[in-house]
């Protein structure tokens, strides 16, 4: 029998990659750039197997085939705001993801971020890098502590309930959350966390706001102005979900005005591009997208991604089936 055809839009760790090229006739993008539209409707046309991943942008355009060859995209990671959900629909496609397996890597980098802007850790870091440490001395880069405080976790999933697990047993935080649906008690009781109805209660109550919601058209812009100014004068704000679940421009302001404490970012409303006045602000904390960025993490996601396609090509319905 044929081995179906699929192609890989991103470089992949190499253990999975070479898995994929076993059981399918696999195209590999070896020069590691982004697809174009273009590349990904050619692509459509001509593939069993799309395997996209968070940096490709299958819109609407990118979508707009009369017929696909391509009958499942099995995303490599667990947001795929990044995929036109109706299009994907009206041209009866499988879209699977990969959960679990980066939940605690990505609630680490979150934790990560936390601690390093409420202890001002980029800065001291630029600081000695520069060479201007003139020494120890009592004033010096006074940060805030953490330990004891309220965080603030607005989307309950996986990642949140990590997070949560980190902050409260590993920190002794209170945990308050907003989800979108009410979530179990025995789930709420593993870190005592409290549940709010609206995201307008919770800014007010938190040292710490860290969001795990998904991307996309509904959460997008969230966190704006309004909403920031709900926030403590010296709460700080997270974000490892997506980039433009936060009004950039409004966090700039917030940032430069110091209406809030800091923020620590992890991605960012049209990544790679970071705006030149974040860049300005000291006490912003970023890093570039590494929530799922272990070997471990890496490798289980592509290794997911290969249950999901045998799936689909074994006539099953994927585990992971998110369209
Ligand atoms: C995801 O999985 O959605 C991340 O953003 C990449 O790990």
């Amino acid at each position: 029998m044929t081995k179906p055809s699929v192609l890989v839009t991103r470089r992949w760790p190499a253990a999975v990659e070479a898995r994929l090229a076993e059981d399918y006739n696999t195209v590999l993008n070896t020069g590691d750039t982004p697809m174009s539209p273009a590349e990904i409707r050619d692509a459509l046309k001509h593939y069993d197997a799309v395997l996209p991943t968070v940096t490709d942008t299958l819109s609407a355009e990118a979508l707009d085939v009369p017929t696909a060859q391509t009958k499942i995209l099995a995303n490599y990671g667990v947001g795929y705001s990044h995929i036109c959900e109706p299009s994907a629909r009206e041209l009866g496609m499988t879209v699977t993801n990969t959960p679990d397996v980066l939940s605690e890597c990505t609630a680490d980098i979150a934790m990560t971020l936390l601690l390093m802007v409420a202890r001002r850790a980029g800065e001291g870091e630029r600081e000695l890098r520069a060479g201007n440490w003139t020494g120890w001395r009592p004033t010096h880069l006074v940060g805030t502590k953490v330990s004891g405080k309220t965080l603030g976790i607005i989307g309950y999933g996986r990642i949140g309930q990590e997070m949560a697990r980190r902050a409260h047993h590993g920190f002794g935080m209170d945990v308050v959350i907003y989800n979108r649906s009410q979530v179990a008690p025995d789930i709420l009781a593993k870190c005592n966390a409290t549940q709010v109805d609206t995201v307008d209660e919770l800014l007010p109550q938190c040292d710490f706001v860290s969001l795990h919601c998904p991307g996309g058209a509904a959460n997008r812009h969230l966190i704006n102005g309004r909403r920031l100014d709900l926030m403590k004068p010296d709460a700080f704000l997270i974000n490892t979900a997506r980039g433009e679940v936060i009004d950039e421009h409004a966090l700039i302001q917030a940032l430069m005005f110091d209406t809030i404490g800091g923020a620590a970012l992890d991605v960012f409303d049209g990544e790679p591009r970071i705006s030149s006045d974040l860049l300005q602000c000291d006490n912003l904390v970023m890093l570039p997208h590494l929530g799922s960025a272990t070997k471990e993490a890496r490798e289980a996601m592509g290794f997911r991604v290969i249950e999901n396609l045998n799936d689909f090509f074994n006539g099953k319905n994927p585990r992971d089936k998110v369209i």
